[in-house]
């Protein structure tokens, strides 16, 4: 298996079960980022937007209502189980504008060309981001914009990174080249540097690169409990317990504790909210 088929392979299974578990505090908290974006009506009536790393695709029906019945919203996603989720939540909706595929956008034929392009916490996973972006570039109509929304750094985002931070306090931790499991990628703050992403950009063919700074505090519980069970589950901290096998699950019970002491600061009375940050990055295909 190529580093690449491992990543895929993690986001079929193991991830897309995680997602699947914790789906409603996912999506609403995602939501509040590109909430903002796209209701400041991006994409015209008509238009056709493909949504890279679609996930479970509510951005990409969100689109499609946008978009309205002349336009069309494409969702792509290299995890076929994501896309059998989308088609069903499409259908569920009504929704006959949206359609999804499923493919590796690193290499993929991305069924093109399109006015726009939006990826929503989409492109950090890529195993080989150059190749994602040209290929994102290539789908896209002269003059279209591709608009990603990716997490800024992780000191600013403690909705994941305070648990990562007791995590490491505790659990060893165990590379991807030294564990036989599968893996996220890169990892959410892989897109998080302006100069390295912006360069990344240039390099794929981009022009007109912006970046735009949005802050929001994300449920990551109802209550404490499902806070430290989702911490546990998810992100850099999740993915250090499970990557450290046997030693992790031992190690649980002191995370447990750890966990209760962190989190419980972020306590309100209506669920666990802690700050989260990203850049809205925007790169213009040349006309
Ligand atoms: C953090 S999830 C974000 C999902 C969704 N956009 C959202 O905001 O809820 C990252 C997504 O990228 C997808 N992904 C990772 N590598 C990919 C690749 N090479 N090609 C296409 N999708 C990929 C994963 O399957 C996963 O659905």
């Amino acid at each position: 298996m190529s580093d690449n088929d491992i990543v895929i392979e993690a986001w079929n299974t193991v991830l897309f079960e995680k997602f699947l578990h914790f789906k409603h505090l996912l999506v609403a908290g995602l939501a509040g980022h590109s909430d903002e974006l796209l209701s400041r009506h991006l994409y015209p009536r008509g238009a056709s937007v493909l949504d890279v790393g679609c996930g479970f695709g509510d951005s990409t029906l969100r689109i499609a209502r946008e978009v309205g019945p002349q336009g069309r919203a494409v969702g792509t996603d290299c995890a076929a189980n994501f896309i059998a989720a989308c088609e069903q939540e499409a259908q569920a909706a009504g929704i006959t504008n949206a359609s999804f595929f499923c493919a590796d956008s690193q290499s993929d034929d991305l069924r093109g060309p399109y006015d726009h392009a939006f990826a929503r916490f989409g492109t950090m996973f890529f195993m080989m981001p150059g190749a994602a972006l040209r290929n994102i570039r290539r789908a896209l109509k002269p003059g279209g914009v591709f608009t990603q929304i990716v997490w800024r750094k992780r000191e600013e985002n403690p909705w994941i990174h305070e648990a990562e931070l007791c995590v490491r306090g505790i659990v060893p931790v165990v590379s991807h080249e030294d564990s036989n499991q599968v893996h996220c990628g890169p990892g959410p703050f892989s897109m998080s540097g302006p100069d390295m992403v912006s360069g990344m950009l240039k390099s794929a063919g981009f022009k007109g690169i912006g970046f735009e700074r949005f802050d929001a505090d994300i449920c990551i519980g109802r209550d404490l409990d499902e806070a430290i069970a989702f911490a546990m589950a998810l992100g850099p901290a999740g993915e250090i317990i499970r990557l450290a096998a046997e030693e992790g699950e031992r190690l649980k019970p002191q995370v447990i504790v750890a966990l209760r002491e962190t989190l419980s600061r972020y306590v309100r009375a209506d669920g666990v909210w802690a700050p989260s940050s990203t850049w809205f990055v925007t790169a213009k295909n040349p006309a």
